[in-house]
């Protein structure tokens, strides 16, 4: 519907809207590296889906950059997967269109979780030239997420737009929105899709939930 409050947002949407008694799929309906397997409860979100929703990202990033360049600014290690394939889609939707958005990639690493627990203080390595557009792979708490753009806004981008692919349902408290997002998810920890669990599991395709044995496994 026209003029509603997404397209006033700029085509974020509420993004898919995975539920508190969603029952993911099960395990053994995919594949998944062998080393994993005993480590998983479920699969929450499968691969092609992730790859899919992204598709429609790109789409809507391109809608509202209209004529400007972009800065896509990644947040490793767990952003690394989602930016890549952002980019891409991007990139292939821009190529069949009438204007060639032209992209520059940077990277910023930020370390915020122990186990699966979020600490206190959060390290930021290697920002430089920051500006216009920012990819994350999940918001939980969005402190983070303030913190970056603080730093960011430094900057003075002409624009910035925050891009995650996951928002955990605990975020709304805190008040913090990605521009956009691709699947609002239960307050679960989640693994792969280059997401880890002690820097385990980024080698995992799907999106999945660890279960007691593999946090156990991996713990540090
Ligand atoms: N998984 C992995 N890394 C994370 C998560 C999660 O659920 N939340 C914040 N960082
Ligand atoms: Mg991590």
């Amino acid at each position: 519907m026209a003029g509603n409050g997404a397209a006033a947002r700029g085509g974020g949407g509420r993004g898919v809207v995975i539920s508190d008694d969603w029952p993911g799929y099960s395990l053994d309906l995919f594949t998944y590296p062998q080393h994993y397997y005993g480590d998983l409860e479920y699969v929450l979100i499968p691969h092609g889906i992730i790859v899919d929703r992204t598709e429609r990202l790109a789409k809507d990033i391109m809608q509202d950059i209209g004529d400007n360049d972009i800065v896509v600014l990644c947040v490793l290690k767990g952003g690394y997967k989602f930016c890549a394939d952002l980019v891409e889609h991007i990139k292939n939707l821009s190529r069949n269109s009438e204007r060639f958005i032209s992209m520059k990639v940077d990277f910023v690493r930020l370390k915020s979780y122990h186990n699966d627990q979020s600490m206190q203080d959060m390290q930021i390595m290697g920002e430089d030239d920051l500006s216009k557009l920012t990819g994350k792979d999940i918001v939980g708490t969005g402190r983070t997420m303030k913190v970056l753009l603080n730093h960011i806004e430094k900057y003075n981008p002409k624009m910035i737009k925050v891009a995650s692919l996951l928002v955990k349902r605990t975020s709304w408290p805190d008040g913090y929105r990605p521009d956009y997002y691709g699947f609002e998810i239960p307050d679960l920890f989640v693994v792969g899709y280059a997401l880890d669990y002690n820097e385990y599991f980024r080698d995992l395709n799907h999106i999945c939930v660890i279960n007691d044995r593999g946090k156990a496994k991996y713990r540090v």
